[in-house]
């Protein structure tokens, strides 16, 4: 009599425990919806500020107005070389389409994130709300010269 009170007593126990684990599955994968929802909407689009030049040691650039096709090439085959592992023209890959990038940033800005994405990513508010878009993949330093940094910034104008 005592063992089947014993086993059933464990049995009841078993049960029980059972019971708990399933409720608890249940409230955190409730909960876990709600933070999902939650992060969609505070989830901002990047801002544009074409003032803003980032950080870095570019200060004031602006293009001459037409586009050096000699320098645009030079920076072409760097491009292709260190760039597009994370970029496309036209589509998202890791990193941001480049297609257009003047469009929505300061050519200074460009220079300086080509330069310095390490400090940039830290510390400017446009690299840091990219950083969160693109999901925390971060842009390494390609330890570019100044000389491959301005090759490359007017190769981007022909995208
Ligand atoms: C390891 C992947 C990677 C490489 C290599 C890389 N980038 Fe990026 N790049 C990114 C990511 C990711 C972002 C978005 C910011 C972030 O999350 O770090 C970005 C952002 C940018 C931006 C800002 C785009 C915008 O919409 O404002 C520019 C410009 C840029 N990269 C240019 C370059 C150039 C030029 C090279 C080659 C010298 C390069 N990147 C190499 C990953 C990369």
């Amino acid at each position: 009599m005592k063992k089947l009170v014993g086993a059933l007593s464990l049995c009841l126990l078993l049960a029980n425990c059972g019971e708990k684990k399933e409720e608890k599955k249940g409230g955190f994968e409730m909960n876990r919806a709600k933070t999902e929802k939650k992060e969609e909407k505070v989830v901002e689009k990047t801002p544009i500020d074409m003032s803003n030049e980032g950080i870095g040691p570019y200060k004031d650039f602006s293009f001459p107005s037409d586009i050096d096709s000699g320098l645009a090439s030079e920076g072409e085959a760097k491009y292709k070389n260190v760039c597009t592992a994370c970029h496309m023209a036209d589509k998202k890959l890791i990193g941001p389409a480049l297609s257009g990038v003047y469009e929505r940033r300061n050519a200074t800005w460009v220079m300086n994130m080509m330069k310095n994405p390490t400090e940039m990513l830290r510390k400017d508010p446009i690299a840091k709300a990219l950083l969160k878009e693109y999901n925390n993949a971060v842009m390494l330093d390609n330890k570019l010269s100044d000389q491959e940094t301005r090759a490359i910034a007017e190769y981007l104008r022909t995208l």
